[in-house]
Parts: structure tokens; C-alpha cells; sequence
């Protein structure tokens, strides 16, 4: 630092004391500049963004995208009003209301703005379609609840902070406590319109309602005729690893609030959402705001909506936000006993700190000294929410920063002394996938034997039928031998193996793992994009017909006709990161992600798939045990490399060209054990130094049609959890 810098910060934070209205109370730091996940102070220091404007930078500070939409607009017009039509505004509410699921989007600015949009809409619904009593209708608000900070909002909030001397207010809201369903009956009477909650409490600390409470919410409203209106200025738009956090309680609400991210932190853009029947009770004059949906904030909004998609930021949340988690547990776990509490969900996380041991904004002003960026909220609670575009490398970083943090502050204290069996009161809630692991029970794998295979057409570059039939008894023997090995391989290493029969005509049934993919029970049938195995699909659904039958899964699901899905081919399950990967591009379609997220309720990531040689995901990709990734870069653009490389981090194995095209990257990993169609040294060395074994079983004749050990494997007893959103109709 030299002194004139110095002196800069000096004169900038003395500057918005002098002439500033006193209502902030800023982390020390005088922001210059930003990128994406960093921020740059005024005397050049860096620090890691992990508060991301309270959610409104989600997208990472001036995402070019984003940036070029205002800058191609800005060249056109920006304000004309909700006088006139425009040909941004359009487009903007019909990607929202695709995207959430409901027929009709009110434009606003604030979140506080769009919050009174639903407050009004509830009030006249329960009047014009309720029939309550005129000016008699009441709103339920969760005690803890953060809505924004109009005199009508501070009204019904609980914290005294927020509504000091601002009476009087408006009447009309009655309190129920968050997650507590006894409390929400004792609360309403006839007159209850509606209940406005957040579906995680976020400014009271990133409280988590207790598993079950929204679905019973749901439920009481719909008996009692009362709108559930559920606020996600914060939580929405990816933030919670799910698109809406209302998701991840199964539900659907009847109005939904979304602010901060809808913006691409770049502008204040906000919006109520319902359906027509709800809707439908403004009429024009009724509602509207000058700037609410210009033409500015559609364009840009839209291409933050397009982004989020495209980058595939929402299962980027739920990956990184799981590693977020663990990282921040064992800091607080270093830390103890100065942690009470970790909570949260995808990449918004709240550190609740001993108020008798540390204060939060002293150690939020420690970090920041040390260049990491978070925020307090109530006194005990340091809250990260870094844009979901952040990389596990500097989730690390900033992680490491906190736990050293952490240690020097016990130390301080002198209590470094505390044995560390003893009870720390450190108590972990969050994703219920920490809870599930799937990696004890042993893996339960589906294969069909080669009795009639061979390569009879040719769907891919090398396949050579005629090759194949000079040489056909060979490679047949060749066949058998290498399925037999396999299996028995597997079932050396603790799997079982359901044993799914050949039929002849369909040489390609040994592919098990293209005929559908299995999560939790429940199987999504391939759509082939190949014509020659069209055919294959009647005995997919005849097989896992049986299987149902058989207990082995709960449920069959089907592809939507147009959409063509290659099955576990193209849909590979995370269990750490908690996604599915998905590829697309060369046989499975780009939307059908789609049908995945809606039957197994889990966010997915999509990667274009470039190269015809790596024509399936799992030609070029590979989960591993441990999390690591081994992959061919290859077979990716270069923003799909970005997005492998940022969510594996330090767990990324690159396979070698030479073993990419023997297929060894399509292998299956059973425990610490590979096995692998191929292995060069240089590959076997690396993996061996991540403590793997390798086991390679040669699969040359399969190899000819670019299949290998995973192509010719189907897990069945993938376990994640998810629900599917209540009200979506699939072809089950
Ligand atoms: C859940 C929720 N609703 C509404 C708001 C208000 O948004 P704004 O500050 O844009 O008015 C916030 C802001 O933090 C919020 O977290």
C-alpha cells in the first residue's frame, strides 16, 4: 500500500460518512473494480467475492454476456415506459415464465417492489375470487421473515431493528413461526388470502425449513383456499443448487418472487410470477411501475436467464455448493468450539458464530483484511454466497483463509487446549445428500451377453461390418470371453450382476448402459437417435417391465417422443456433486436434460459433445470413486473443458489421447478398483497414485462398435433422492 492509496480509501469511506445518509453500516473496503469472482479494492488488493451482492451478482461481477446485451441495447433504447410496446419485454417474461412454469409475469425493479406487486395481487384475489369481506383480507408472514424495506414490509417483520419508529403500519399480516405448521393454523382465520414466506430464511441467518414443512404448507393451503406465494428474491435463479428453491421441497407455489440474479448483476430487475387465474385480477391502471420491465432490464434480464442456463449454473450451485459445505464443516470443525452451526443449501451458506466467543462482523472484517469478501447478518451469522460461477479452487482458497482465520482466533482466546473428542456443539444441517451414500452398498449392475453381437451396420465412422463378417467366428469367441471376464471381474469386486437376455437382431443390446438410466428406483428409457436401434427400444421397456415386476425398480419412465436420450450413456450420476452429467450433441438431444431433472428431481449439467469419435458422454468421461474426473479434453469445447476443470478442481485425471481412443476412458469404478478396457502406463501411474487399481479386461471386438466395460454396464441402485416438481406431467 503506499500513502496515497492510503489515503484514497481514507477519503472515499469518509466521503459516504459526510454526505451519506446513515442507514449502512459497510465492511471496510472501497471496491474499485471486479471480474467475475474477484474484486479489486482501490489500493489494488484482491479479494475472493464470496457474498456476491447478497445473490444479485450470481452470474460473477460483469459477465460479458450479460454485459453485451446492455451494451447492444443501450445502442437502441433503454426506457420508454409500459406506454408503449417494446421487443425486449416480450421475449424476457416468455423465457421466465417457461423457465418457472407459470402462464403470466409482472415486470418490477427491487425485490421489495415485486414483493408488494404479490401482496396486492393476494389481497385482490381474496377479495374478487375468495369472496373475503372488502378490506378485511390477511396475509401470513413467517416471524424471522426479510421481504425488503418498504413501511408496508417493515410492518410485518419481527426484527425491531427494521421498524423502529417507522409506525404506523398497515394492518392485515399475522405471524406464524417459520418451519412450525400448528403455528400457521393457529394463525389464519376465514379472512386468510394468502401466506408470503421465504422458502429459505436468509437475511434471519440461511435458515432451512425442517424437512417436510412446505409440502404440509402446500397441502394446508390448497384445503383452505389460500394462495402460497413464495418469495425467492434471494434464493432464486440457481443460487440453492435448484432453479427454485421451492424445488427442493417437491412443491409448486401458486406466486413466486424473484429479484436480485434476475438482473445479471447489472441492474435492479425483479418480478411477481403466477398463473392467469391468479393473475388476472390486475387490470390495466390496477399496478405498474415507471422503469418495471423497460426495455434496458428485459434485454439484460433475458440474457441472464440464457446464461444461467447455457453455463449450466444451476448444477453448478448444487456441485460446488456441496463442496462449499464440506470445506466450511471442517473449518468449523478446526475452529471449535467458536462454530455452532453450518446450514444452507447450494452455494448460500451460513456460518453461525458463538456470540460469547466472536462477534461475526469482527471476523468478517478479518477476512476481508485477509481477501476474502462475506457479510454478517444478525450478529452471529457470516453468510457466503459467492456467484455460482465460482471455481472449487477458489472455494478452497477462500475456505482456507477462513479456517486459518478460525485457528488464530481460537488461539487468541486460548482455547486451542479443548480436547478434540469433546462436544463442540458444531451441528451440520443441510443438503440431505450429505446423508445418502451410495458408495457402501455394493453396486448392482445390469449386462446383457453378447450371443448375437456383432457389428451389423454401421453408425459410427469405424464400424465396418464387413471387417467384422470376414472374421466373424473370432470375434465372436472374442466377445463372449471378454463379457464373461467382465462380469466376473465385477463380481470379484463385490457387484451383482442382473443378467438382462440377448435378443437376436439387436446385436447392440449389449450396450446396457444406452437403454436407460437408474436413479433412485427409477428408470428413463432411451429414445435412439440411430434408426438401426430403433428396434432396441421395445425391449428396453419389455426388460425393465420385467425388472419392475421384479422389484428391482419402482419406476419406468419414457423419453418424450422428438427428444432422442442414450441413457446412462449420455447421463452420468455424481454422487458427490450431487448433478448428473449430461452430454448432448451427437445422439442425445440438448433438451433432454429436461426429462431427466423432472423425473429424478436433480439439477444437470450439459456438455456438448464435438468430436463423432466420442459420441456418447461416457466415451470421454468417467466418475471415479473419490470424485475425481478422468476425461478426454478433447472431446469438449472449450467452455465445457472450463466447466469440467472448475468443478473438479485439484480431482481431474486428463486421459492421455492414446488411452481416449482405445476407449479406456469408459471404464467402471468399483470402489478403489477400475476396471478398464485399456490402460497405458502413464494413465495407470496416475491413477494408481490416487490410490486406484487398475484391472484391465480387453473388450477389442466391442471396441469396434465404441463400446467398452461402462457401455456394456447399466448401475441400477444409484441413490440421490431428489423430487420431481409436484404438477409435471411425465409419460410414466
Ligand atoms: C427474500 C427477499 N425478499 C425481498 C428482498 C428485497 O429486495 P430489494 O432489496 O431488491 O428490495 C430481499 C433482499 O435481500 C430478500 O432477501
Amino acid at each position: 500500500m503506499n500513502a496515497d492509496t492510503a489515503i484514497a480509501t481514507h477519503d472515499f469511506i469518509g466521503k459516504e460518512a459526510r454526505y451519506g445518509a446513515r442507514n449502512y453500516q459497510p465492511v471496510p473496503v472501497v471496491v474499485d473494480h471486479a471480474r467475475d469472482c474477484l474484486v479489486w479494492d482501490v489500493e489494488g488488493r484482491e479479494y475472493i467475492d464470496m457474498m456476491g451482492a447478497y445473490s444479485a451478482v450470481s452470474h460473477g461481477h460483469l459477465h460479458p454476456r450479460v454485459v453485451a446485451a446492455a451494451q447492444r441495447q443501450l445502442e437502441r433504447v433503454a426506457v420508454t415506459s409500459r406506454a408503449y410496446h417494446g421487443t425486449t419485454l416480450g421475449p424476457f417474461l416468455e423465457k421466465l415464465c417457461t423457465l418457472a412454469g407459470f402462464e403470466r409475469a409482472l415486470p418490477m425493479n427491487t425485490g421489495a417492489e415485486a414483493v408488494e406487486t404479490a401482496i396486492k395481487c393476494a389481497r385482490r384475489w381474496g377479495y374478487r375470487v375468495k369472496g373475503i369481506p372488502d378490506g378485511r383480507a390477511e396475509i401470513l408472514v413467517a416471524r424471522g421473515n426479510f421481504h425488503g424495506r418498504t413501511s408496508t414490509i417493515v410492518g410485518f417483520s419481527s426484527e425491531p431493528a427494521y421498524r423502529d419508529g417507522f409506525g404506523p403500519f398497515a394492518p392485515g399480516f399475522a405471524h406464524f413461526d417459520f418451519g412450525d405448521m400448528a403455528s400457521v393454523r393457529a394463525a389464519a382465520s376465514a379472512n386468510t388470502c394468502a401466506v408470503l414466506v421465504e422458502p429459505i430464511q436468509g437475511e434471519a441467518g440461511v435458515i432451512v425449513p425442517p424437512a417436510g414443512f412446505f409440502a404440509e404448507l402446500r397441502q394446508w393451503c390448497d384445503r383452505n383456499n389460500v394462495l402460497l406465494i413464495i418469495d425467492e428474491v434471494q434464493s432464486g435463479l440457481g443460487r440453492t443448487g435448484r432453479w427454485f428453491a421451492f424445488e427442493h421441497e417437491g412443491i409448486r407455489p401458486d406466486g413466486l418472487v424473484l429479484g436480485k440474479a434476475l438482473g445479471g448483476g447489472l441492474l435492479p430487475v425483479s418480478a411477481f410470477l403466477a398463473d392467469a387465474r391468479v393473475m388476472d385480477v390486475f387490470e390495466p391502471g390496477s399496478h405498474g411501475s415507471t422503469f418495471g420491465g423497460n426495455a434496458l432490464a428485459a434485454a439484460v434480464a433475458l440474457e441472464a436467464l440464457r446464461v444461467i442456463e447455457d453455463e449450466n449454473l444451476v448444477a453448478r450451485s448444487a456441485a460446488l455448493g456441496g463442496h462449499l459445505m464440506r470445506r466450511l464443516r471442517e473449518a468449523a470443525e478446526a475452529g471449535r468450539p467458536l462454530v455452532r452451526e453450518v446450514r444452507g443449501r447450494g452455494l448460500w451458506v451460513g456460518v453461525d458464530i458463538d456470540p460469547s466467543l466472536a462477534s461475526a462482523r469482527e471476523l468478517v472484517e478479518r477476512m476481508a483484511a485477509r481477501g476474502v469478501l462475506s457479510k454478517e447478518t444478525h450478529e452471529t451469522v457470516i453468510r457466503f454466497a459467492p456467484p455460482l460461477t465460482i471455481t472449487r479452487a477458489l472455494i478452497d482458497r477462500a475456505a482456507d483463509i477462513f479456517r486459518d482465520l478460525l485457528l488464530d482466533k481460537r488461539k487468541s482466546l486460548a482455547i486451542n487446549a479443548i480436547a478434540s473428542g469433546a462436544a463442540s456443539g458444531v451441528q451440520t444441517c443441510s443438503e440431505a445428500g450429505d446423508r445418502v451414500n451410495t458408495q457402501d452398498s455394493a453396486p448392482q449392475l445390469l449386462m446383457s451377453p453378447p450371443d448375437f453381437f456383432e457389428v451389423a451396420y454401421s453408425i459410427n465412422p469405424w464400424m465396418n461390418p464387413e471387417q467384422w463378417s470376414l472374421d466373424a467366428k473370432r470375434l465372436t469367441r472374442d466377445a463372449l470371453a471378454g463379457w464373461d471376464t467382465l462380469r466376473a471381474t465385477y463380481e470379484a469386486l463385490g457387484a451383482r450382476v442382473l443378467v438382462k437376455p440377448a435378443a437376436k437382431g439387436w446385436p447392440d443390446l449389449v450396450f446396457t448402459a444406452n437403454c436407460a438410466v437408474v436413479l433412485d428406483g427409477k428408470a428413463i428409457l432411451a429414445r435412439y437417435l440411430k434408426s438401426e436401434r430403433a428396434g432396441e427400444e421395445l425391449h428396453g421397456q419389455r426388460m425393465f417391465a420385467q425388472l419392475k415386476a421384479r422389484g428391482e425398480i419402482d419406476a419406468v419412465y419414457r423419453t418424450p417422443e422428438g427428444v432422442y436420450f442414450e441413457g446412462a450413456g449420455d447421463a452420468i450420476y455424481d454422487p458427490l456433486r450431487r448433478i448428473v452429467w449430461m452430454g448432448y450433441g451427437q445422439r442425445s438431444s440438448r433438451c433432454a436434460h429436461h426429462t431427466v431433472e423432472q423425473v429424478f428431481g436433480i439439477p444437470t449439467l450439459s456438455l456438448e459433445l464435438v468430436d463423432p469419435h466420442y459420441y456418447h458422454l461416457d466415451t470421454a468421461f468417467c466418475l471415479l470413486q473419490g470424485g475425481e474426473i478422468l476425461y478426454h479434453p478433447a472431446a469438449f469445447t472449450e467452455e465445457g473443458r472450463g466447466q469440467i476443470r472448475a468443478l473438479a478442481g485439484d480431482l481431474l485425471i486428463e486421459a492421455p489421447a492414446q488411452d481416449a481412443a482405445h476407449l479406456a476412458v469408459n471404464s467402471v469404478c468399483i470402489g478403489r478398483d477400475v476396471v478398464m478396457c485399456w490402460c497405458s502406463d502413464a494413465l495407470r501411474q496416475q491413477l494408481e497414485a490416487r490410490g486406484y487399481r487398475v484391472h484391465v479386461v480387453p473388450l477389442g471386438s466391442f471396441n469396434r462398435s465404441g463400446g467398452a466395460a461402462y457401455c456394456l454396464t447399466l448401475k441400477l441402485n444409484n441413490l440421490f433422492k431428489g423430487r420431481q416438481r409436484e404438477g409435471e406431467k411425465l409419460a410414466a
